[in-house]
């Protein structure tokens, strides 16, 4: 569908020499890009699998599919962008996975932290972070801090996060407070609810992509994707590219979105 549309433009004599890229950003109505964007970045494994190569080859290859897609973010003006790193039940995982996964976030993140903040990005680790390596609580504590003045896009690391263990995390926060008396029962409601999240002050994802044709949530921002808009790809997350992202862009804007009421 993409392709045929970026076929069709080609043929304009404005838009002679311009990439794929380029072509669809002049298709976005700027007035109408998503805030937040939520992204499962799955299918390194079989990416790496279907090439003879082991797991981790594929991880690898994922992080360069990061750097992409959070230029793109960052370059149309999306405001928060969500990504799944790692999930409460990756812990299953063989432990020689898990520590390639530890330590690949830490090099990224160790590497690419001056750039993230020259370009103005604000990076926050959310899940469970107390429970994840000290390597890697270090690198997150570094990214966090040299960056915490930075006010363009908002990146979430979803690292060791699970939705179901976030609400456990909130509901424990309210009910300490209540105990205190910091806090009645009357007053527990959706926003104070979705103020203990920790996406707490975010606006809730406007679209949810997920790459590697497998339909379904695998425990995240369970809360928080109430009204998310859904974009699906077989493509796998290390072929995943600015041209996927901007096309999952083209398609929400063609949506109505109505939040249980009628279509205007
Ligand atoms: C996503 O890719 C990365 C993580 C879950 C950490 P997978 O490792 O799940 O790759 P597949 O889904 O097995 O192909
Ligand atoms: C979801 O992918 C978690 C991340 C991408 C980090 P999984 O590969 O863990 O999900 P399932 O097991 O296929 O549901
Ligand atoms: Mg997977």
């Amino acid at each position: 569908m993409i392709k045929s549309i970026i076929n069709l433009m080609r043929k304009s004599p404005d838009i002679q020499g311009e990439s794929d890229e380029e072509i669809l950003r002049k298709r976005l109505d700027p007035a109408r890009i998503p805030r937040h964007v939520a992204i499962i970045m799955d299918g390194n494994g079989r990416w790496a699998s279907s090439r003879g190569m082991p797991r981790a080859y594929g991880h690898r290859a994922g992080v360069e599919s990061l750097r992409d897609i959070v230029q793109i973010s960052s370059d149309i003006g999306v405001d928060v962008l969500t990504v799944y790193a790692f999930s409460t039940e990756n812990w299953k995982r063989p432990r020689e996975e898990i520590d390639v996964l530890m330590d690949l976030l830490v090099e990224y993140l160790n590497k690419e932290i001056d750039e993230l903040k020259e370009k103005n990005v604000k990076v926050k680790a959310i899940g469970k972070i107390d429970e994840l390596p000290e390597k890697t609580r270090n690198a997150v504590a570094v990214a966090h801090k040299k960056t915490q003045n930075c006010n363009g896009l908002k990146l979430n690391i979803a690292l060791n996060y699970g939705g179901r263990a976030e609400i456990v995390d909130a509901v424990r926060e309210i009910a300490i407070k209540v105990e205190k008396k910091l806090i009645i029962p009357q007053n527990i409601d959706q926003e104070l609810i979705a103020r203990h999240l920790y996406t707490s002050g975010q606006p809730d994802p406007d679209l949810l992509i997920r790459p590697s044709g497998d339909y379904r949530i695998s425990n995240f921002l369970l809360w928080q994707l109430a009204y998310t808009e859904f974009w699906h790809t077989d493509v796998m997350w290390p072929d995943f590219r600015k041209t996927h992202f901007l096309e999952a862009m083209l398609d929400f804007q063609n949506r109505k979105r109505r939040f249980g009421g009628l279509s205007k």
